[in-house]
Order: C-alpha cells, then structure tokens, then sequence
C-alpha cells in the first residue's frame, strides 16, 4: 500500500517494503507498505507546514463541517477497516467494527466540542490585579500548535488514530501520522476517509515504515510542534528525544481490581473477566492484576473461573472473545511470565495451552510479589491474582508499580470506596466497574509511566492549542468618561 503525501498516494522511491503479517494465521503475510525515506518524510512536513498557514484561516465551522463529512464516510466504509482490523490485529469482527463506528462518533463530538471551545476566548481586564487601573485588556483565544505528529499503537490504530487527529485538526493544526506497522491498513483507509471528505493537500498526511527504523527521524523531525503518542514502552524514549515539544504520552499500564470482602462478587467477576480477557487482554486499560480479600477470594475465583470456561477461543472472523494475539514475540513474553510464575509457586486455574500467537485464558492464583506477573504488563489473556488481608495490603500493591493508569475498586461501602480511590495513585479509578477509556469525552490519563497529559475530546483540543493573548494599552483607564 501507498504513503499518503499532500493528498495524494505515492511509492516510495526507497524501493523497500514492510509488512504486517496476519496473527490469527501463524503469521503469514497480510499486507505490504512503504518504507518511507527520511526525504519523503522532509516533503511530508514541507507540505504540512505549508497547508497549516491555510488551515488555521479556515473557519471553524468549515472545518467542523469537513470533519462531520469524515465521520459520515467512515460509517459507510466501516466493513472495509473493520475487515483490516480483523486480519491485522485479529480483532473480532464485531468489536473491529465498533472501533470504527466509535471513532466516527468521536469524530462528530470533537467538530461539535471544537467549534464551542475555540469559539470562545477570554477577556481579562488588569483592574482586577493590585496596583493596577483599566489601561490594559487581554485578548486571550486558543491558536494552533502547528504541525501534531500523530502516532498510534497496533490495538486501536483507527480509534486512537481518530482521537488524536480529529482534535488536532479542529483546532487548526495540520497532522502527519506514522500508523502501527501490525494494524496500517485500517489506518490508511481512515485517512482515505478524510482526505475524500475534502480535507485540503496537506492537511492530513501518513508516512509508513518501521517505527523502529523512521521512528527517532519523526519524533525528532525540527518540524514538529507536538507529538501525540500512545503505544508502550517506545513512549518514554520518545518523550527523552522529543525536546521542546508539547507532548500527550498514554502509555502501558497494570491496572488492578482491588475486589474488598463486602463486593458484589458477581458484578466483580463479570467485571473482571469483561476487564481482563476482552480482546484477549490486550487493551492499555485491561484488568492485569486482581487484588481480592483472602475471605473472598476463592468464592470469587470459582465465579472467574466459571466465566473462562464459558469463553470462546478462535478466530477472529468468527468472533471469538480470545483470539491470537498480535505478534509471536508478543505470545513468547507471556508464556515467558507464565513460566516464571509458575516456577515460583503460583497455581495455574486453568491448563496453560498455546498455539502459535493464540493463548486461552489463564487465571494465576497465588501470586507473590517476587513474580514477574506481578508488576509486568501481559498484553495478553492472562490474569494474575494477588490474595491480600486489608485495604492497606492492597494499596501498597497497587502504588508500588511503575505504571498508574487506572484502577477499580468493588465495594458496596461508598465512603470505603472513595478513600481506595484517593489513595490509588493511578489517573482514573471506577468505582464497582472494570477500567475503560471511554465514553471518548471522559478525560483519560496515565501517571508514572502510565503518561504524560491527558486524553478525551476536550483536554486533546487544550493539548493541541496554545494559548495566544493580545494586550490592548489604552492612554487611559476605560472607566474615565470625559
Ligand atoms: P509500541 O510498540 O510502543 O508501538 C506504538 C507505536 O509506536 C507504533 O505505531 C510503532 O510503530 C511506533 N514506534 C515504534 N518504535 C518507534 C520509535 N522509535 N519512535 C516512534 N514511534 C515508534 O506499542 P504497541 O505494541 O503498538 O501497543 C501496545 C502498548 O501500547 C501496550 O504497552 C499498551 O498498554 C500501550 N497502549 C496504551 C494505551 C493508553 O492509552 N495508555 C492505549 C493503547 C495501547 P511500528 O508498529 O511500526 O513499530
Ligand atoms: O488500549 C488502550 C485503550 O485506550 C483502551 O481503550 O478502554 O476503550 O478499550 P478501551
């Protein structure tokens, strides 16, 4: 497939490839993109510079309407991303097409937050600060960063996609996006989207290639004025090169489920397996740690465990809640935190099967803190769970680990709960329900290595703008009538 460059799509002249391979077929080939060169990536900017000028005078609602447009044909191309969903990140059928509708959806918000959030400003008066008289009025609006580098990991690469550009261009800022290499296709075909809705050449742009070969050239590019990023690890050395650029990081997280003597056990369970295994695990915000109450914890294991049994494990097509998962590198770390666990003394709930990149669902009982699983992040259809004798057992546990997503807490004591809440050192916590993003509008945020800013509809438009004030000096104070 093409790089998409000033509204066009173009081979790159480096004659080089690479490929996303299919995880739900012991990896073989899926599909082929360019390997851009560093002086189509210089052209990408170039253009995206020149178009930034122009966009930022187009009004806003202009540019709502065209992202309107952008949402209404990405509902009528759903089948086709969602069919790349499936055969490149083995997505099930039905949550790939929900991914797609949900960022049309997004994309429709964003247009109706932008134009009342950027249509407003702020008029300051300096009589309202000691010493000062009405000589002066502040004009303060929200302007453009520029030029937002947009870089979306492999399990939503359509909906964290659609999250970072459509509140970028909103905003009047121009965006080059380098999609997931597993998950490009999906991408490339949301880009379509954009540019057949009308968005003018340059204004939306992609450049393919290995992140782990073009990666460093883009977030380091002198063009860039911000970068939106969400993937793993990748995301700290980007925020150490990035320099003096705005930054929105969302990272990897380990997000607990701290499970008190008095929960609702079926609502945790349901919650938990919901949390735990849905697209096989491999969602920032999936549940990867139980923290359950030694008095509970076998009556609520017996409700998981039912749960698992009940799962089905396949392919994607056929829209089998655990499906491969994404890379065989990926299907080796998780056997490798498995086998550790294991060695040290965890009980496996379930019988430990692997096929290729496909892993049915483990529950790991016992663990310890001297376990890998314990403070690693899976990405994968295996849940540990750690038995714990008070809240403060609990939240030691959770506050120890580098990441800090979210968290959840089952309780039928609201003020318990609350307290757990403040405590969890993670960016959201939810009460008697599993960690998730979404609605889109919520802010969403990391701590730790969790990331940097945050998310939702109207804290990327405020990430994605700056703020611009014009000083009006007067000769004298407004009030003085003559
Ligand atoms: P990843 O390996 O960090 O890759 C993310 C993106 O970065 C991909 O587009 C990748 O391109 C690109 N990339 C790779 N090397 C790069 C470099 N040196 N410079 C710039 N970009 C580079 O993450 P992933 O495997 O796609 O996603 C899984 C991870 O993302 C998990 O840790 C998960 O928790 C996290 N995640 C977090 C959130 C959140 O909101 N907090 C959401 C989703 C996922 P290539 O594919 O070409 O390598
Ligand atoms: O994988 C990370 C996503 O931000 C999680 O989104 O909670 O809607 O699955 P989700």
């Amino acid at each position: 497939m093409r790089y998409s460059v000033d509204g066009t799509w173009r081979t790159s002249a480096s004659g080089s490839t690479c490929e996303a391979l299919n995880p739900s077929k012991a990896n073989a080939p899926a599909n082929r993109f360019q390997a851009c060169t560093t002086s189509e990536v210089d052209e990408v900017f170039a253009k995206a510079r020149e178009a930034q000028r122009t966009w930022q005078r187009t009004p806003l609602h202009a540019r709502a309407a065209l992202l309107h447009r952008a949402a209404t044909l990405m509902r009528e191309n759903a089948g086709e991303m969602a069919e790349a969903l499936v055969l490149e990140v083995a997505k099930g059928a039905k949550d790939a097409r929900v991914e797609v509708e949900r960022s049309a959806d997004l994309i429709d918000y964003t247009a109706e937050e932008g134009v009342r959030l950027l249509g407003e400003g702020k008029l300051l008066m300096s009589d309202s600060f000691p010493g000062n008289d009405r000589t002066k009025l502040c004009m303060a609006s929200k302007v453009p960063v520029g030029i937002i580098l947009c870089i979306p990991p492999f399990n939503y690469p359509v909906n964290l996609c659609v999250s970072k550009i459509a509140p970028a261009l909103i905003a009047g800022n121009t965006v080059v996006v380098k999609p997931p290499t597993q998950g490009c296709t999906a991408t490339l075909h949301m880009i379509q989207c954009f540019l057949k809705a009308g968005f003018p050449a340059g204004t939306v742009q992609a450049v393919t290639g290995r992140g782990g070969e073009i990666g460093d050239y883009l977030t380091t590019h002198p063009e860039v004025n911000a970068i939106s990023f969400t993937g793993g690890e990748t995301g700290i050395r980007v925020a150490q090169k990035a320099g003096m650029v705005a930054l929105q990081t969302e990272l990897g997280g380990k997000d607990a489920c701290i499970v008190l003597p008095d929960a609702d056990l079926d609502l945790a369970a349901k919650s938990i397996v919901k949390g735990g295994f849905s697209y096989s695990g491999q969602r920032c915000t999936a549940v990867k740690l139980v923290a359950v109450f030694e008095e509970v914890a076998d009556e609520l294991l017996s409700k998981v465990n039912a749960q698992i049994a009940k799962m089905t494990v396949g392919q994607p097509e056929d829209d089998a809640t655990i499906t491969a998962v994404v890379s065989k590198s990926s299907a080796d770390f998780i056997q490798s935190l498995v086998v550790d666990a294991e060695s040290k003394g965890a009980r496996l709930c379930q019988e430990w099967r692997r096929e290729d990149n496909l892993i049915w669902p483990l529950l790991i009982d016992n663990v310890t803190h001297d376990m890998k699983i314990c403070w690693e992040e899976p990405f994968g259809p295996v849940l540990p769970v750690v038995r714990v004798k008070s809240d403060a057992e609990a939240l030691e546990l959770v506050n120890k680990s580098r990441f800090g997503l979210q968290g959840c807490v089952f309780t039928k004591d609201i003020d318990r709960a609350i307290q757990m809440a403040d405590a969890m050192e993670t960016g959201t916590v939810q009460i008697n329900g599993p960690p998730a993003r979404g609605p889109d509008h919520f802010p969403f945020q990391g701590v730790k290595d969790s990331g940097i800013g945050s998310q939702g509809i109207t804290n990327s438009i405020n990430v994605m703008t700056k703020v611009k004030s014009t000083v009006i000096n007067l000769s004298k104070p407004s009030y003085t009538v003559a």
